[in-house]
């Protein structure tokens, strides 16, 4: 299944894992990127030595396509350098597109990505000189950057700009993968339905509220806001509820690089292995993709049937057949 994104990265697959932090653990990482999709490293939090380590460990582990996230608000220029220098896609979300960080980026040797929430912002990332962009709707779990649901946002950014577009938010089964691409995107970005994988770093017990939900059980929301306040996210309400009713000021404790560090009552880190304490009150960030997410599989399984299922949903439809996305 080749497109313009997986001919620009160098992917086998149409489809790239989000960057999660706590969540995307090297072994989701390597799997996906091995799976020939494109996996993504989270860097909040992280030193610029630390990151130099974990990116050299993955390209011993995996042949396959990986790039590296930066949240705007806690970007640390360090780990900019060092990520474009050993990773082939970087990518910003959540700021204006800048065209010092684009070019910076770009000097290394890297692809650079911007993950953004309207046409506006677009326009403006492909103008900063962006090899690719992001289109995330509101369906969208963890922080969400516009206002716009997906398909009318992926239609306007379609029409404005010229590089390859994913599309991100509520995207979780084949069909929707199918869905997106015949619609002109060059491929799917998920998160959601990762945070399930077998390989994902999130507390059981999260992992379990997602397989039993369903769309109408997220929310977004700006609760979650100890340590980034004014960022919209898409959680599960259950978490919220659960947090309402809590009066403590910390809920539980989780590891942060090599310490122990409290979770305070709605700080933004969701649950991981590392994590103890009220789980079912953190952070549960979830799309309304949650409403396909009802097994926990390797992402490699994940992946295949992904893959599948889309080619089949293009030959149920009777229009795009998969060969057509090559021309
Ligand atoms: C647990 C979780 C953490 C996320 N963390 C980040 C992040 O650090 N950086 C980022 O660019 N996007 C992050 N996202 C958002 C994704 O990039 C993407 O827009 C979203 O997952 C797509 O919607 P879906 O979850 O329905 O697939 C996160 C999403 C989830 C579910």
């Amino acid at each position: 299944m080749q497109t313009a994104f997986t001919r620009l990265v160098g992917a086998s697959t149409p489809v790239q894992v989000a960057a999660m932090p706590g969540i995307s653990t090297p072994e989701l990482v390597a799997a996906v990127a091995d799976a020939g999709a494109v996996g993504m490293v989270p860097t909040a939090m992280l030193s610029a030595q630390a990151l130099e380590k974990s990116l050299g460990q993955l390209s011993e582990r995996t042949g396959g396509v990986f790039g590296v996230n930066f949240l705007i608000p806690f970007l640390d220029p360090a780990c900019l350098a060092v990520a474009a220098r050993c990773s082939r896609i970087v990518e910003f979300f959540y700021g204006d597109p800048d065209r010092e960080l684009i070019s910076s980026a770009r000097a290394h040797g890297a692809l650079v990505s911007w993950q953004v929430g309207s046409l506006e912002e677009a326009v403006a990332a492909e103008r900063a000189g962006c090899d690719l962009l992001v289109a995330q709707g509101t369906e969208a779990g963890g922080h969400v950057r516009g206002r716009t649901s997906l398909l009318p946002l992926l239609s306007r950014v379609l029409d404005a700009v010229n590089v390859p577009v994913l599309a991100a938010g509520g995207l979780a089964t084949g069909r929707d993968l199918a869905a997106v691409l015949a619609c002109g995107a060059a491929g799917a970005r998920m998160g959601t339905r990762f945070v399930a994988a077998t390989e994902s770093g999130a507390h059981p017990r999260y992992v379990q509220a997602l397989v039993a939900a369903s769309a109408g059980d997220t929310c977004l929301t700006e609760r979650f806001s100890v340590l980034w306040p004014d960022a919209p996210h898409r959680v599960l309400r259950s978490a919220i509820l659960a947090a309402e009713t809590l009066t403590d000021e910390v809920v539980g404790e989780t590891r942060l690089g090599e310490q122990r560090v409290p979770v305070q009552r709605f700080s933004v880190f969701c649950p991981t292995v590392e994590t103890t304490g009220r789980v079912e009150a953190m952070a549960l960030y979830a799309g309304e993709s949650v409403a396909n997410v009802d097994s926990v599989q390797p992402a490699a399984r994940i992946l295949s049937q992904l893959v599948t299922e889309a080619e089949q949903a293009m030959r149920a439809s009777g229009g795009v057949e998969p060969a057509a996305l090559e021309s």
